[in-house]
């Protein structure tokens, strides 16, 4: 099992044990507002496996479980692009409300990047997050992350026109 480690903080595969936690984490609406409709609220016990059994099957390893202090508490993946672009890859993440604003996003995203830039050979890793997600813009520019620039009413979520802020880190800029 690939593990990532940094102090109390872990990244590890899924295991299908992880199945009810997840859906205490992630049915949650403050949540899913921040992400696509792909993730679904609410979120059912059924999504979660079925997420895990996905997850599970990608070789090598793209999604982790974030693990702080023994508890398992978000998800955080990087998908490598196909094509002209498949040496960049798009990082997506969440973690459950109760442990927002402690750091650990912070630190989960730098420990991807790393394994972003080394196992998976990536040299670019990017992502777009709705306006109105100040912490995870926060986040990825404490990562060092590079705004690049605004897709102008990109997303509609939840009936409304909404600006993506995108966000990219190159591997050249970081090693
Ligand atoms: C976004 C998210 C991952 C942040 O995780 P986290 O572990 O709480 O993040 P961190 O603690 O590492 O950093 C959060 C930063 O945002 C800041 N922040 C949080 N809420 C804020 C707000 N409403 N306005 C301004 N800054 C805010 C915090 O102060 C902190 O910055 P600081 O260290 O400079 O003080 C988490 O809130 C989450 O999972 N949200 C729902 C899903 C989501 O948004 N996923 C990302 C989609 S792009």
């Amino acid at each position: 099992m690939t593990v990532l480690e940094d102090g109390d903080l872990k990244l590890r595969s899924l295991r299908p044990q992880d199945a009810p936690i997840l859906v205490e984490l992630a049915n949650n609406e403050k949540i899913s507002i921040n992400l696509r409709d792909a993730f679904p609220h609410p979120y059912t016990f059924k999504d979660a496996l079925n997420f895990i059994g996905m997850c599970m099957e990608c070789k090598p390893v793209n999604v982790f479980a974030i693990e702080w202090d023994g508890k398992y508490v978000g998800n955080i993946g990087i998908y490598p692009e196909q094509d002209v672009y498949r040496r960049s890859g798009e990082i997506g993440y969440f973690l459950g409300e109760p442990y927002w604003n402690k750091g650990i996003m912070t630190r989960a995203v730098r420990l991807a990047v790393e394994y972003g830039f080394g196992e998976l050979d990536l040299v670019r890793i990017h992502t777009g997050v709705f306006e109105y997600n100040v912490a995870s813009q926060r986040v990825l520019e404490k990562c060092g992350f590079v705004k690049e620039g605004v897709s102008r009413e990109a997303v509609f979520k939840q009936g409304n026109l909404v600006d993506e802020i995108r966000y990219a880190l190159l591997r050249k800029d970081v090693r």
